[in-house]
């Protein structure tokens, strides 16, 4: 199929995708190179469009599919009656709501305006019974699968929906783990207390199964760019100067006081013991129409948090290490790439540990945590508002 890659309503290139393969075969023409997704962008060196700019095109546009690692694949992959996930790809154009980016036929009268996910609606209800219930029948509609539900990136089960005209995002827990969507919802309220920009995540009841619901936090005039895509060209240091490269970038860019943000997620992370802080858990946000970089992106996906490994009624075991950039490290490690922690007004968090006891208890029913566990998450997440009231206190 010739067909060419739009960023929004800008033409980025001309080239053959083969639907059955996922494979692009060929890139005629280079229309406007500064529209391309960032990571193809820097791959496009001395304006030659060779074998290694046609494989990151495939591989950035096999990348938009669900991913090979996701959670219950084969069961999601059965329930939507496809092989793999590449197969939705053109399905919906390759449109997602994390960005602006689509295939848009050559000679077709397509228009972004008729075919976006934030203003025209979708039928979600299939898929997210596909993807999160614990039964469910096999897809017959293909409307089902025209939908931003696509191309969603990460490991859990997740499902893109509509609400009162608003796109949100609802996640499960990871295998027979339901502590994911308690964790969102955790680090949400400890962001709300100190004023972190955040992506506000909320509980709610699907089937009897609690999941995150977050709203959509890019418009029709962004696109989500995460450090994964920013870091790619740089050259890598250790995990620290990887860290101040990427704030040096930001700042150059005109993102203001980048170390800040970057800083309250270490923060968050450190309080609630985020394991997965990797390179796509947080970026940028970016103008599709000016290029112009806004702002860092709200801190999202906290979900692996909190993490007991074993415990009994003396001991507990607990991994304590999170990720800062390439690194596996401590969190008392990590918590150090923050210059000033004086400036968290720590009692802003008084209560949260009751606060979350309560949560953990209002759902007990449904989640049929003991109260032993809920009482060691509890003690875990004590220790750790008071790891950091130390640090303060001595620094
Ligand atoms: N509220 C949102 N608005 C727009 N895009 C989002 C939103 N939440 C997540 N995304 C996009 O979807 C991707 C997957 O979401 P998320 O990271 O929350 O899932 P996950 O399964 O927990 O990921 P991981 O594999 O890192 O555990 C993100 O990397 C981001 O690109
Ligand atoms: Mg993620």
């Amino acid at each position: 199929m010739k067909c060419i890659l739009m960023n929004k309503n800008k033409k980025v290139l001309l080239a053959e995708y083969d639907k059955a393969t996922g494979v692009f075969t060929n890139v005629y023409e280079i229309y406007d190179i500064n529209y391309a997704p960032y990571i193809l962008k820097s791959s496009y060196l001395s304006n030659d469009i060779n074998d290694t700019f046609r494989t990151n095109l495939t591989e950035w546009f096999k990348g938009r599919g669900i991913p090979s690692w996701r959670d219950r694949l084969d069961l999601l992959l059965h329930r939507l009656n496809i092989n793999a996930p590449c197969e939705l790809l053109d399905k919906a154009f390759g449109l997602s709501l994390s960005d602006q980016y689509f295939l848009c036929p050559l000679n077709s009268n397509i228009k972004y305006e008729d075919i976006n996910f934030f203003d025209n609606d979708f039928d979600y209800t299939e898929f997210m019974e596909a993807s999160l219930s614990k039964n469910s029948s096999i897809i017959t509609n293909v409307s089902s699968l025209k939908t931003p539900n696509n191309t969603t990136d990460g490991m859990l089960r997740k499902a893109w929906i509509i609400d009162n005209n608003i796109r949100y995002l609802l996640k499960g827990g990871y295998k027979n783990e339901t502590l994911q969507p308690f964790n969102e919802a955790l680090a949400s309220e400890i962001c709300k207390r100190l004023d972190f920009s955040h992506v506000e995540y909320t509980l709610d009841i699907y089937k009897n199964i609690v999941v995150s619901k977050c709203p959509c936090f890019i418009t029709k005039d962004t696109e989500l760019i995460t450090c994964h895509q920013i870091v790619n060209d740089m050259k890598k240091y250790n995990s620290l100067q990887d860290y101040e490269e990427y704030i040096k970038k930001l700042e150059k860019e005109g993102i203001e006081n980048p170390r800040i943000k970057l800083e309250n997620m270490y923060i968050l992370d450190f309080l609630i013991m985020n394991e997965d802080r990797h390179l796509n858990n947080f970026g940028i946000i970016r103008d599709v129409n000016t290029l112009k970089w806004l702002d860092v992106a709200p801190i999202f996906d906290n979900g692996q948090s909190l993490n007991i490994e074993y415990y009994d009624d003396v001991e507990m075991h607990i991994k304590g290490e999170g990720k800062l950039f390439y690194e596996i490290k401590p969190f008392d490690e990590i918590i150090k790439v923050v210059k000033d922690i004086k400036r968290i007004d720590i009692n802003k968090l008084d209560g949260i540990v009751e606060w979350f006891d309560e949560l953990l208890h209002k759902y007990q029913k449904i989640t049929e945590y003991s109260d032993t566990r809920i009482n060691r998450l509890c003690i875990l997440l004590n220790r750790q508002v008071n790891k950091l009231k130390k640090l303060i206190e001595n620094s």
